[in-house]
């Protein structure tokens, strides 16, 4: 009987704990979205809106400084699933990338990678051959834009 007892003290308590602690939780929960709401927007996930067919002109010359920047742009947030080759690391190769795909598609690719998973074939069909999905690198539409730069200096235009 005596253990019975401890056994009901036993469980009393751990319900007790354990729906203080649930309870706590949320208050932190509740906490970090008002938190989340005053942090300044850099800090937030970057989506940019939909970039829609011819939205987008490339020319040729290239734009040098775009290219440069595009390459830092890859060695810092790309490179670690991305060759340059037609090689595919964990991501494709870009190797013709720009020949394979049109400006506006890359550029969704890579600053609404999300809409792109869930919307568009040609990306979907990708992530069956990767089984990897790409994550969102908060990039914006000027940054992606110089990173087009730089994929199209990779495919040789001049
Ligand atoms: C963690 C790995 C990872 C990182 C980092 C990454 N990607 Fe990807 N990327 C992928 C995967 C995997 C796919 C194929 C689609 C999928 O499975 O989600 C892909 C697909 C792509 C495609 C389409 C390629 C094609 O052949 O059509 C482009 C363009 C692209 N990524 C650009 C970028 C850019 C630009 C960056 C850096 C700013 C980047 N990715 C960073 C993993 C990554």
């Amino acid at each position: 009987m005596k253990s019975f007892q401890l056994f009901t003290a036993a469980f009393i308590s751990a319900t007790v704990l354990f729906s203080s602690c649930g309870g706590s939780e949320e208050k932190k929960e509740e906490k970090k979205s008002e938190e989340v709401t005053e942090t300044p927007a850099n800090q937030t996930e970057t989506h940019g809106t939909e970039i829609k067919p011819g939205e987008v002109t490339v020319t040729t010359p290239l734009n040098a400084q775009w290219v440069s920047s595009g390459k830092s742009i890859y060695e810092l947030k790309c490179q670690s699933c991305h060759k340059l080759t037609d090689e595919r690391l964990v991501g494709p190769g870009w190797k013709g990338v720009t020949q394979r795909r049109e400006p506006h598609w890359i550029m969704n690719m890579i600053t609404n990678v999300d809409m792109m998973l869930e919307t568009d074939p040609e990306a979907q069909k990708l992530l069956e051959q990767c089984l990897v999905r790409m994550p969102n690198q908060n990039i914006t539409k000027d940054d992606s834009r110089q990173v087009l730069e730089f994929m199209r200096s990779n495919d040789g235009v001049k």
